[in-house]
């Protein structure tokens, strides 16, 4: 393990031992999260933004578990749909310390999100659109307010995740005090602004994270009322690539701070992937080897169903042959069971001669890995195993067949 809190874990710094053991114990697929290393990479992140509130965007990975480390580390938590705001709320966040990211929010998610306010008065409820303030006001909330805007900057690892500029979030920052104001007027407690740039920013795209943060420090001036924070949003980007650089902290920090000069107001953020993507391996087993011209395919047991970051975004996530035997290596294809041809782990990649039963490790999984499986292909999803130390948990069972049909098979009742 690394008690370093070292700002990159690499793919190659797990021990192959251990995740052979793993494998071995629950089957594969399987997801393995590293709760020590969410309390390192929380600590790291706290530590560059000392005064920073600092908010777990749940999206990332809503396990229980990784939920309630971060809960009790201190951070709080940034909820995207009802789900994830009672995911929250049930892994011990204090009210206080989470917020509602409502994006074009169905009615039963705004009754539950009002119905949680007014138990609840500490929740802070965030919105991008006139709409959702006025169905809000609907619903009779009155509760913290925090109006998200749209900054006119996107960033992120690819188009498909900025979220910053030519996007649906948040009202044009030329509105935002008028809608500000508007809200205050129906009785909604204004307390923050908030923006997101996009995710996975790197070093490179500091400056558009900085643009961001002074398009809200400007209608923090502009506004009369008093904000209690901005939120400038998540997006820290780590390394997928092996010789790739850590996200230099410090500086954005430095950069956040020096774009909010002279507003009197808490600074919040809200990392996903920066706490969990390096915590997570996927693990997945090699059953069918084919030698196509100078490629090997390696047809393995996890695909797009189980991470689909590849097929979706054409990501690279490391992978690892967990094999001890030494072996020539050769220019493989990871590819899996689902009936795709874009059902793609990894390209072109020099591994070591694969061979069936053979174990590899995909790195960076903890990210948007287990949080976007699905169930194509009637796949069931795999299990997750936390390790805490020597400890290791399995959170979250593998599904069976019986979870393929389960929402048909108790269709009359809509509360199994
Ligand atoms: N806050 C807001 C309002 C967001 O929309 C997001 C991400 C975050 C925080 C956290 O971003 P992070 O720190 O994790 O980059 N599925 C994509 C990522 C989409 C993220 C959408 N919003 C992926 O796998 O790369």
């Amino acid at each position: 393990g690394d008690a370093s809190g070292a700002s990159v874990r690499r793919l190659a710094d797990w021990d192959a031992e251990d995740l052979r053991a793993l494998a071995a114990e629950f089957g594969t697929p399987l997801y393995v999260d590293d709760l020590a290393r969410v309390r390192q990479n929380y600590a790291r992140l706290a530590g560059a933004f000392p005064d920073a509130e600092v908010l777990f965007a749940v999206k990332a990975n809503a396990g229980r578990h990784v939920l309630r480390t971060l809960a009790a580390a201190g951070a709080g938590a940034e909820c995207a749909s009802a789900g994830e705001l009672a995911r929250a709320l049930d892994a011990g966040f204090d009210p206080a310390d989470v917020h509602y990211t409502a994006v074009n929010p169905p009615a039963e998610d705004l009754d539950y999100a009002c119905r949680i306010a007014a138990e609840h008065p500490a929740l802070t409820v965030t919105a991008g659109a006139r709409d959702t303030v006025e169905r809000l006001a609907e619903r009779g909330f009155a509760g913290r307010f925090c109006l998200r805007v749209h900054p006119g900057v996107g960033a992120g690892h690819s188009e498909s995740v900025s979220t910053g500029k030519d996007a649906k979030f948040g009202v044009p920052a030329a509105d935002a005090t008028a809608v500000l104001a508007d809200a205050a007027e129906r009785g909604f407690d204004v307390v923050g602004l908030h923006a997101h740039a996009g995710s996975g920013i790197t070093n490179d795209q500091i400056e558009e994270h900085e643009a961001v943060v002074s398009t809200l420090a400007d209608v923090a001036r502009e506004t009369d009322l008093a904000l209690e924070f901005v939120d400038v949003g998540g997006g820290f980007g780590v390394p997928y690539r092996e010789d790739e650089d850590a996200l230099d902290l410090e500086r954005v920090a430095a950069r956040t701070r020096a774009a909010l000069d002279g507003v009197d107001a808490t600074l919040t953020v809200e990392p996903g992937r920066y706490l969990v993507a390096d915590a997570g391996v996927l693990l997945t087993e090699v059953n069918t080897v084919k030698r196509v011209g100078d490629t090997t395919i390696a047809g393995a047991d996890a695909g797009m169903t189980t991470l689909v970051r590849p097929a979706m975004y054409g990501s690279y996530h490391p992978i690892r042959s967990l094999v001890a035997e030494e072996r020539a290596t050769e220019n493989v294809s990871v590819v899996g069971p689902v009936c795709e041809s874009t059902d793609v782990l990894g390209e072109d990649r020099d591994l070591p001669a694969p061979e069936r039963g053979d174990l590899l490790a995909v790195g960076n999984a903890g990210a948007y890995g287990v949080e976007m499986a699905s169930q194509y292909n009637s796949r069931p999803r795999p299990a997750v195993v936390a390790l805490d130390g020597d400890d290791a948990e399995v959170v979250r069972r593998r599904e069976t067949l019986a979870d393929v049909t389960l929402a048909e098979d108790t269709a009359s009742d809509p509360y199994p």
